[in-house]
């Protein structure tokens, strides 16, 4: 039996280059060695998203198409929305009545959102039970790893908490340990060497045409100290080098020299740069284009999906109200 992955991503937007290089590419992966189970949170995204409902249903069909296109296979993996399996809900509830406030209260990423997200309002109850959705989303597959972003280790830390608690008040092994798997690829920063986020507008999407791509590398911002052309550069504190060791890592020598001596401009660099994402997001592009054309299937798949992901819910929810009833 091979082991299970689960993880989600809110449906809140286009995807990124980050999202792929941080956690889509690791993703398709783990295919290859895990049962995954890949989530698109949509009742997590409702929690931040409230005022903006109307436009999760859209970006759950984006983000279905984008994860495809990037590699996830409906065949290998089961690729579903968490609001069509309802027992996420119904698992949520239980662990809600055993999680004590304090540990929601101190949970860090919980703090940092509430300090730094001030265009809308997360002082809701939801939204500080936020971690009890997710634990209720990996244990309710008994997932033995979960891939994510280093902000959501204390849901891991949390999940497992919540997880032996249940097991110690029921006296049951219901529940098993989980661990998270950090993505190896560094962090990518936006355009404006920023957090790549929607919100900030730095993003460079999946599904940019290729002139808006090009058009974003080269409003990329590089080297200060760097003014004119004669200026060595500095290759360690400029994004677009970063960039070029994700996209073009057998370039990142020669890019080092000519930026270093000064012997090409960071015109030329971006531009460079720039052919070099596109060869490699050329196959999911394709892809995406074709995937596009039947927008049904994308329903058919996602439907499949939730009927696979709730026969396993089904059987964990029954076994959870044996041993609490
Ligand atoms: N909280 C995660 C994020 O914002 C998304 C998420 C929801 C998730 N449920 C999950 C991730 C379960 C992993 C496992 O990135
Ligand atoms: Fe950055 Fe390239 Fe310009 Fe060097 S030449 S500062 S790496 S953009």
């Amino acid at each position: 039996m091979k082991k299970v992955v689960f993880s989600g991503m809110r449906p809140t937007g286009k995807l990124h280059l980050g999202h792929w290089v941080g956690a889509l590419h690791n993703w398709v992966e783990l295919q290859k060695n895990y049962q995954c189970f890949f989530s698109i949170v949509d009742w997590h995204a409702l929690m931040g998203e409230y005022e903006q409902s109307k436009d999760i249903q859209q970006n759950i069909l984006d983000m279905a198409i984008d994860w495809i296109a990037c590699g996830i296979d409906p065949q290998e993996s089961v690729l579903f929305v968490q609001s069509q399996v309802p027992e996420h809900l119904e698992l949520q509830m239980v662990l809600s009545c055993l999680t004590p406030l304090g540990w929601l209260e101190r949970n860090p990423t919980y703090k940092e959102q509430l300090r730094e997200i001030t265009t809308r309002d997360l002082q809701t109850y939801a939204f500080l039970g936020y971690p009890v959705l997710q634990a209720a989303d990996i244990l309710l597959y008994k997932a033995n790893a979960v891939p994510i972003g280093e902000d959501q280790l204390p849901h891991i830390e949390l999940t497992r908490e919540i997880a032996r608690r249940f097991n110690h008040l029921y006296k049951t092994d219901t529940f098993s340990d989980c661990e998270a798997i950090l993505t190896p690829t560094p962090r990518l920063l936006g355009v404006d060497g920023r957090k790549m986020s929607k919100s900030y507008s730095n993003a460079i999407n999946l599904s940019d045409s290729e002139e808006a791509i090009r058009a974003k590398v080269q409003s990329m911002f590089t080297d200060p100290r760097r003014i004119k052309l004669s200026d060595p550069g500095h290759p360690e504190e400029c994004n677009v080098y970063s960039y070029y060791e994700i996209f073009a890592p057998e370039k990142k020598k020669e890019v080092y020299d000519w930026c270093s001596n000064a012997k090409k401009g960071c015109i030329d660099c971006k531009k460079i740069l720039a052919e070099h994402i596109l060869e490699k997001l050329k196959p999911i592009q394709e892809k995406r284009e074709a995937i596009c054309k039947d927008k049904n299937r994308i329903q058919d798949i996602l439907n499949e999906g939730a009927k696979k992901a709730q026969a396993i819910a089904c059987r964990t929810m029954e076994e959870v109200k044996r041993v609490i009833f």
